[in-house]
């Protein structure tokens, strides 16, 4: 197996990846490795917008505390300021990078508004604001002056760890060979891990591969059994699950249940813009009073004109479908949307692994707790990135280069799991079984309403699932799709014992068996004073 030396090594290509990259390439020689193209991300399809107080009305007490109140009180607060303080800064880079943000009549910042936010924060580029970053920060990183190698269709299979350290990885690379590359700082931005749902707003590639690979380092996770549903998302089956941004609901958006009666007054004051996961809960309980799939987002009322061009790509995609938002309302139900948790990191990025610094949705800085707030996503990736960065700038610089040769010279005591393997072989088809399966479990039993009878039942199948890979040869295969099976069976299991675990209600999670805090209760039971 061949070795190669980089001062640092990014795992990822997202807003987070190519933040880091930015801000870290103009002193040392960075590769980033990702998975796919390497605009596949969950970055190029976010929608909505990033959040950020740039308004002379608006406070970033008013964001902190929307954000905080989202969460479920569960949020950092520290984590929670610097986020909300230093989004303004990191807007600005990227419209140094080239984003070209929507603007007003008078040429001024446009902001729109979505679920939990008491204003108009949110700063957005159409209804594809993520394709815009993805694009801006990919141009920037081909800057002349930087030393970036991109390697793409590269899936990162484990850290390489030793004495407490993280000294690189080992690759898969797109000719099907195992590569190790050492650094002296590893950045970890591989997004999150919609994929453990059958139903989901996430690409294929977020199989949660560096919550697994983190872990088995031995870095510390957090708040892994909060996960987002997203409550608007297209439902006509056979068509694929495709986001209704909640800046749909920002503009004006109403949400009937299959009768055509408006609900969410009944459920939360701020009625659709309530945070998602009231919203996500009060669609369950609507789709069941009317024995339906799905509920409907009306928009008709917000006139052609403003539609085509306001959101232009959910038109368009939807109208392939044979659904018009402008004559018709959109079936909508929620799907898995995103992690809360993660990989626990201090505020600059750091993990509880010496070198390996994590940032965007696979780490867990503590701005979410157990709900995120709307667009904050973007925010926290751009944000924690660069703060990572700036902090690995000084680590490298003050890095012993004698601790570097020391790894060299004791290179043989990294292993790799799979270079041995030379064991049965699962198929293609097993793996895609395996892998509906898990998926199928997940939705059903760690969803949107738990209980400890299917949480238990949940973790019965995952065990069942583990040892069907085992018998057909899974550990022993060495492909993405074997690595990403091997994945989403260990965050599987992670995630339902976490949430077994937990014995009250918060944010995104909710067991019918345990308590709810009465701030968190449903606005119509506080209302009428239930208990
Ligand atoms: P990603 O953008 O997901 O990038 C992860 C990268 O890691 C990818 O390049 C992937 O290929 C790579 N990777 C993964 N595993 C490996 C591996 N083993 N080896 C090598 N590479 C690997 N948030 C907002 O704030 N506002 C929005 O409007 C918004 N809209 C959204 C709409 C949709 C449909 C979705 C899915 C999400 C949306 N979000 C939004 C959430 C937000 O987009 C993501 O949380 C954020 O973009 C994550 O960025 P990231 O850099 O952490 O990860
Ligand atoms: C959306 O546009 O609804 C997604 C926003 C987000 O995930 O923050």
């Amino acid at each position: 197996m061949n070795n190669e030396y980089r001062d640092v090594i990014i795992i990822g290509s997202g807003a987070a990846g190519l933040m880091f990259a930015v801000h870290i390439a103009r002193n040392h020689s960075v590769d980033i490795i990702t998975k796919d193209a390497a605009f596949e991300s969950n970055t190029r399809y976010a929608q909505g917008g990033i959040a950020a107080v740039l308004d002379i009305r608006d406070s970033y007490e008013k964001h902190f505390q929307d954000t905080m109140k989202a969460g479920a009180g569960l949020c950092d607060p520290l984590a929670v300021q610097v986020l909300v303080q230093e989004a303004p800064a990191r807007i600005y880079d990227l419209i140094t990078a080239g984003v070209d943000f929507d603007k007003s009549g008078d040429h001024s910042l446009e902001f729109t508004r979505e679920g939990g936010h008491s204003d108009r924060r949110v700063l957005h580029v159409g209804d594809m604001t993520g394709q815009a970053i993805e694009s801006a920060l990919l141009k920037t990183i081909q800057d002349p002056h930087f030393d970036i190698r991109v390697l793409d269709h590269c899936t990162v299979t484990q850290l390489i760890v030793w004495n407490g350290t993280c000294f690189g990885v080992e690759v898969l690379d797109s000719t099907g060979k195992l590569r190790n590359i050492f650094a002296k700082t590893i950045f970890l931005a591989t997004g999150g891990a919609g994929q453990l749902y059958s139903d989901t707003t996430n690409p294929e590639i977020a199989t949660g591969d560096g919550y697994v690979m983190a872990f088995e380092a031995g870095a510390k996770l957090e708040n892994i059994e909060f996960i987002q549903f997203h409550p608007t998302v297209f439902y006509k089956p056979p068509a694929p699950r495709f986001l209704i941004s909640e800046s749909v609901r920002g503009e004006g958006g109403i949400l009937r249940n299959a009768q055509g009666e408006r609900f969410m007054p009944d459920y939360h004051e701020m009625a659709e813009l309530a945070p998602r996961d009231i919203v996500s809960r009060a669609i369950v309980a609507e789709m069941q009073k009317t024995d339906a799939n799905n509920v409907m987002l009306d928009i008709r009322h917000l006139g052609c004109k403003f539609i085509l061009k306001r959101f232009p790509t959910i038109v368009s995609t939807i109208q392939t479908f044979n659904i018009d938002p402008v004559t018709q309302a959109i079936p909508v139900a929620p799907a898995a949307h995103y992690f809360c948790g993660g990989v626990k990191t201090d505020i600059d990025g750091r993990t509880t692994i010496r070198g390996l610094y994590a940032g965007g949705e696979v780490a867990c800085t503590g701005v979410h707790g157990a709900n995120r707030l709307a667009s904050n996503s973007l925010l926290e990736s751009v944000v924690f990135a660069y703060r990572a960065a700036v902090n690995a700038d000084r680590f490298i610089r003050c890095y012993q280069d004698d601790e570097m040769k020391r790894v060299r010279k004791n290179i043989r005591h990294v292993t790799s799991k799979y270079s041995d393997n030379k064991g049965k072989i699962i198929s293609e088809k097993d793996i895609a079984t395996l892998r509906t399966q898990l998926q199928a479990n997940m939705w059903k039993n760690c969803g949107i309403i738990r209980s400890f009878k299917s949480l238990d039942e949940g973790l019965n199948i995952i065990s069942n699932l583990e040892k069907q890979f085992r018998d057909l040869g899974g550990n022993a295969t060495l492909t993405i799709k074997a690595v990403e099976l091997k994945n989403l069976l260990v965050l599987s299991k992670l995630v339902l014992n976490e949430a077994r675990a937990r014995k009250q209600n918060a944010g995104t999670h909710y067991n019918v068996d345990c308590d709810t805090p009465t701030l968190f209760r449903n606005y119509a039971d506080r209302k009428e004073g239930h208990s």
